[in-house]
């Protein structure tokens, strides 16, 4: 099998991420790690050496997907929000860095979409997201699918350093 660092990746997308949900004053400091590990400090280890090679051919598309969570918080993830938050600061940061390199770096940041992580919420908590969704329901993962196919295309060559909302008008 391939290393990382032999891999040749034209397309990355960061979309590993878990949450380990609990009011800040009774978070165990595993439940910060954890979160932390997965769904942030794993993208120096993913990114750095793939970035390498995109560097090397002169054209990369990087695509890291954040959360409506990152931007306006949410009680009950200081863990889960701080590192969609972080992504989006990494996402402005490498786009300044790779940009000349014809490397394109954004995020999208999704509201709530309908996938196990969500499924896995009471129905009166989805029933209380909703009422802030104007457009009424929760997202479909194919609704981030086609952001991450227009952001990987030409047509979002001149795109960097952005990062699109895709919340049913959430925020
Ligand atoms: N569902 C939502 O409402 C929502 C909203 C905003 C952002 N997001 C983000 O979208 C991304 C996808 O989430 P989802 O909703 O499809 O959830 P999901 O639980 O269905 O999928 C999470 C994915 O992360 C992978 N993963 C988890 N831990 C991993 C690890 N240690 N190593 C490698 N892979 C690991 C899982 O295999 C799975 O494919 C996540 O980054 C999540 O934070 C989801």
């Amino acid at each position: 099998m391939k290393s990382i660092e032999e891999l040749s990746v034209d397309i990355l997308i960061n979309n590993a991420g878990i949450t380990k949900d609990n009011l800040f004053i009774r978070m165990k400091a595993q439940e910060w790690e954890d979160v932390i590990k997965v769904n942030f400090t794993s993208i120096f280890y993913i990114t750095q050496p793939i970035v390498k090679n995109m560097i090397k051919k002169r054209w990369g598309r990087i695509i890291n997907i954040s959360s409506v969570v990152g931007i306006m918080g949410n009680a009950g993830q200081t863990n889960y929000a701080s590192t969609k938050a972080a992504l989006i600061a990494f996402t402005k940061s490498l786009a300044k860095e790779v940009g000349s390199r014809n490397i394109t770096v954004n995020a999208i940041a999704p509201g709530f979409i309908d996938t196990p992580m969500t499924q896995a919420l009471p129905g009166d908590v989805k029933d209380q997201y909703k009422k802030q969704i104007p457009l009424g329901r929760f997202g479909s993962p194919k609704d981030i699918a086609n952001c991450a196919v227009f952001l990987a295309s030409e047509e979002a060559s001149y795109i960097t350093g952005e990062v699109i909302n895709v919340n049913g008008g959430m925020l």
